[in-house]
Parts: C-alpha cells; sequence; structure tokens
C-alpha cells in the first residue's frame, strides 16, 4: 500500500464521514487548481488530504486548549475565545509529529488555512481557496461565481473569499483579527482601477 493510501486510510478512522468526503474535496479541488496554476500536484493533494487532520472524532475545544499548552503552541485571545480555530495549528503540528510531513511549505498551508496571512506563498493560497470550493460545500453564498472565478483569477478569488468570510463573521458579531489583516493586505495589493469588491 503506497503512503497516500495509508494516510487515507488512517483520516477515513480519524474522522467523522462528513469531515472525510470534505477532506477529500480539498484534496482534489487543491490539485485541481495545482494544475491550474503551475504547483505540485501531489503537494497540494497531500496538503489537502492533511489540512483538517487535527478535526478527530476524538478531539473537542478542551483538548484542543490543552494540547496546544502541553506542546508550546501559542494561542491568541481570539483563538481561546473560538477554540474550533486552533485545529489549523494543531493540524500542521500533526503533520509533521505524527503523519511525517517535513515539506515545510505543505506544513504552513496547513497552519493557515483558516485566516491566511499577509503574502501567502502559491501552496497556502490554493489550500485556503479548496477549502472554501470543494464540491461538498453547500452554504457559502453565490459558490458557483467563487468557483469559476477562483479557476480564473487565484487572487481575485482569494479576496472574494476573504471578503465573503468577513461578512458572514460580522453578521455573526465575531470578527477574527487575521481573516481582516489577510484581507486588508490583498485589497491593498490592487489598484483602485482593478478593484472589484
Ligand atoms: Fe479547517
Ligand atoms: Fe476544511
Amino acid at each position: 500500500m503506497g503512503v497516500e493510501e495509508k494516510l487515507q486510510k488512517e483520516l477515513r478512522r480519524e474522522l467523522d464521514d462528513e469531515r472525510y468526503m470534505h477532506t477529500l474535496g480539498v484534496a482534489y479541488t487543491a490539485s485541481c487548481l495545482a494544475m491550474r496554476y503551475g504547483e505540485t500536484m501531489e503537494r497540494a493533494f497531500l496538503a489537502g488530504l492533511l489540512h483538517d487532520c487535527a478535526k478527530s472524532k476524538n478531539m473537542d475545544h478542551k483538548k484542543m486548549l490543552s494540547l496546544c499548552e502541553k506542546h508550546d503552541i501559542p494561542v491568541t485571545q481570539y483563538e481561546h475565545d473560538n477554540p474550533v480555530l486552533l485545529h489549523a495549528k494543531l493540524g500542521s503540528f500533526w503533520a509533521e509529529e505524527k503523519y511525517g510531513v517535513t515539506d515545510k511549505e505543505i506544513l504552513s498551508a496547513i497552519r493557515w488555512h483558516t485566516t491566511g496571512h499577509a503574502g501567502m506563498t502559491l501552496l497556502e493560497k490554493i489550500i485556503y481557496i479548496a477549502d472554501y470550493i470543494e464540491p461538498n460545500r453547500k452554504k457559502q453564498p453565490y459558490l458557483s461565481d467563487v468557483r469559476a472565478l477562483c479557476f480564473h483569477d487565484l487572487d481575485g478569488g482569494l479576496r472574494r473569499i476573504l471578503h465573503d468570510t468577513l461578512y458572514y463573521l460580522k453578521e455573526k458579531k465575531t470578527v477574527d483579527p487575521q481573516t481582516q489583516e489577510t484581507y486588508e493586505y490583498y485589497l491593498a495589493q490592487v489598484g483602485t482601477l482593478d478593484n472589484d469588491e
């Protein structure tokens, strides 16, 4: 059995059915974006497979917080108040410690997949976007437009997803400062003529 097959079997055990289907959706969507934008397909697939590895069936918010403390993973106030966000940092840690990933760019794509950050790598953008547009996603607004945009203009798609995510968070009256910072950075990258937000 190949490494990837073994990993898929293990993730199938770790994750509930819905999370596992989402995981496969992200892995294949990330591979397609990699084909489109010139990233290595295998790296995108692996990062996609592992991006939610810390959302294990056996994990709860309390456990996430205590694992971060145990492994000296810094927790911001916002993450403390919204511990689900910690699955990104923990996932990156597990991808290395438990699943043996040594490729720093893959680890970093997992680390930043929920919020993004200023100056993202191509692989980071691909995983962030694939997480939002993969075929099992249904609830996000204007998904078919966003999906088409992401395959036409990667940064335009990224800005659109950041924008829509912030809009959703504002409606819930909770704004993630890291997502806000990422959005402002990418908004500042476009000139006013090109600004379609
Ligand atoms: Fe996630
Ligand atoms: Fe995800």
